[in-house]
């Protein structure tokens, strides 16, 4: 059991900032990553296309043998983790914003809020947004264009930066001192996010918490890989895999695949 590998899903390659974070606390696990590019972006879609297309992800990791799986996609997690946790008989670990940290540190009382518009509308982020923000201003900005752009390799394109600008505004006019990366193909826009917001300003990204939430999980339920063989971490897409091998630096196997 403790050699099959962990089943990681994202609407395209934004999940692999994750996978990035996993593959560092656990080395020795063998991994599927699956890529659903062509249905990307996920955020602007319905509850039920979300959940449908979170369905078929899952079915396919778990034909592959899957012994847990990360959610590694905010808007799938917060619109269909729980029906996923009901329906199947494994563990599954979500991405949420990490709202609650930025909220409890904040000094400017103001924090800032980048995700897609799927998980900015999710019960699930209202809930935690309400928990944690009292008495503190909110800035939710819907990255609307950003996860394209990403998906086409534009991470340093023009275009990005005058979007990246126009979106990050009002919340540098709020006096933001903390931006909660609410997307996981975000992280790669850190360069950025620190090239144009104010130096104080904190960004936060859960991609950490994750890999130690997988790590917890998988050493509660006995599931940690100990076999000393080298470990196999594959890479699924739907679309052409030239973006995904380089944001993987050419370091793993990327195959073509049509689900
Ligand atoms: N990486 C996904 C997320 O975390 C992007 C969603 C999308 O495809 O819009 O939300």
């Amino acid at each position: 059991m403790n050699t099959q590998p962990i089943g990681i899903f994202d609407s395209g390659i934004g999940g692999t900032s994750v996978f990035k974070e996993i593959h560092a606390l656990l080395p020795n696990e063998n991994s599927i990553y699956l890529a659903d590019s062509k249905h990307a972006p996920y955020g602007n879609k319905s509850k039920q296309e979300i959940i449908a297309l979170s369905i078929k992800n899952t079915e396919y990791l778990l034909s592959k043998n899957c012994k847990l799986i990360v959610v590694a996609c905010n808007t799938a997690t917060t619109n269909a983790i729980s029906y996923l946790r009901k329906t199947y008989d494994i563990p599954f670990i979500g991405i949420e914003p990490a709202i609650k940290p930025a909220a409890l540190n904040t000094e400017t009382k103001a924090v800032g809020i980048l995700a897609t518009k799927g998980t900015l509308a999710s019960d699930l982020f209202h809930q935690t947004t309400d928990l944690y923000s009292n008495g503190i201003k909110v800035i939710e900005q819907v990255g609307e264009g950003i996860v394209p752009l990403i998906e086409e390799g534009k991470v340093y394109s023009h275009e990005m930066k005058t979007l990246i600008k126009g979106y990050l505004q009002p919340m540098i006019n709020a006096d933001i001192d903390y931006l909660v990366l609410g997307c996981t193909h975000y992280p790669y826009l850190i360069p950025l996010l620190l090239e144009l917001l104010p130096k104080h300003v904190k960004i936060i990204d859960s991609g950490l918490a994750v890999a130690k939430q997988t790590k917890a999980i998988l050493e509660q339920n006995e599931l940690i890989n100990t076999t000393i063989k080298t470990p196999e971490n594959l890479f699924y897409t739907n679309t052409n895999p030239t973006v995904l091998n380089d944001i993987l630096e050419r370091k793993f196997k990327v195959e073509l695949l049509n689900f």
